[in-house]
């Protein structure tokens, strides 16, 4: 296990990775360690015990209020190109995990914090979670990938909305505009985000992963991701665990998937 400064990482007797971004006194903002730490916490699913993660934040208050902006001062344009490209890869490392990755929104989820929701599969947020891409207050743009996942989560205009004002939105306007799939009271917050888990994990394993291949494969055009998708679809048709699947339906049992 590696020695985490700001965040915690455990996996529970289900196979659930919770990755707890622990910063609590600066709302948990993401500086550059904060950022290295993740990424490094993320390769810890590859292991076979780890059948998906849910990525919180410590505290009530904030799952991540921002990058650290007191690493701001001073930041020239190659720093910042760099900084951008370091963020966007580990979010692109969560998108592109084979295993669920769902997000329990559990305070300010602004600048980064919405970005890095955004990079999760799903999202559960409390009720009193806010959202927001306030960068423009900073005179910057979002950089971690916010002005290309915002527009494909919620709509152009929408997003355009969202990041040209810098507004919070509420949890449950959040809800209402497809950014979030749950919002839920805060107790059962990480309960809810478990289950989401455990549900997809309960799947084919290999279906579950091509799915998200082929849902990452919807910014293509329409033409190349169709292809995707059945290129995808049968690759799974040759898997022990399509056959698996197919028969335990024939004769009504509950099938062992093997993910292979
Ligand atoms: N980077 C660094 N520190 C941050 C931070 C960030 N993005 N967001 C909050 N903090 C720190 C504050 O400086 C403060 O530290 P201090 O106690 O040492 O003074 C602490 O977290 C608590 O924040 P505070 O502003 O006092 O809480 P609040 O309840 O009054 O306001 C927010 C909460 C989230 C509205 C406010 O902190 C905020 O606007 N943060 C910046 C959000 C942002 O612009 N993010 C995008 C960055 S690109």
């Amino acid at each position: 296990m590696p020695d985490f400064q700001t965040l915690l990482a455990e996996t529970d007797a289900d196979g659930v990775l919770t990755i707890t971004l622990n910063r609590p006194d600066a709302l948990n903002a993401l500086n550059k360690r904060l950022v290295g730490e993740l990424g490094q916490a993320v390769r810890m699913a590859r292991t076979e015990n780890v059948r998906g993660i849910v990525i919180t934040g410590s505290g009530e208050k904030a799952f991540a209020a921002g990058a650290d902006i007191s690493e701001f001062a001073g930041m020239e344009s190659l720093d910042a190109h760099r900084f951008a490209a370091r963020g966007q890869a580990v979010f692109s490392a969560i998108e592109n995990s084979p295993k669920p990755v769902v997000a329990a929104v559990n305070g300010f989820a602004l600048g980064g914090g919405c970005e890095l929701a955004m990079a999760c599969h799903l999202r559960v947020a409390a009720e009193t979670a806010q959202f927001g891409q306030p960068e423009v207050n900073l005179g910057l743009i979002a950089g971690f990938g916010g002005t290309q996942r915002l527009p494909r989560l919620v709509g152009r205009g929408i997003a355009t909305e969202l990041l040209l004002t810098g507004d919070r939105i509420s949890a449950q306007r959040a809800y209402e505009i497809g950014l979030v799939n749950r919002v839920v009271p805060a107790t059962d917050l990480i309960e809810v985000a478990r289950q989401f888990v455990l549900t997809i994990a309960s799947k084919a394993p290999v279906a579950v992963a091509m799915s998200l291949q082929a849902i990452r494969a919807s910014d293509l055009p329409l033409p190349q991701g169709l292809q995707q998708e059945a290129a995808l679809f049968a690759q799974c048709a040759g898997t022990e665990d399509f056959a698996e699947g197919v028969m335990a339906f024939l004769n009504r049992e509950t099938p062992e998937f093997v993910g292979r």
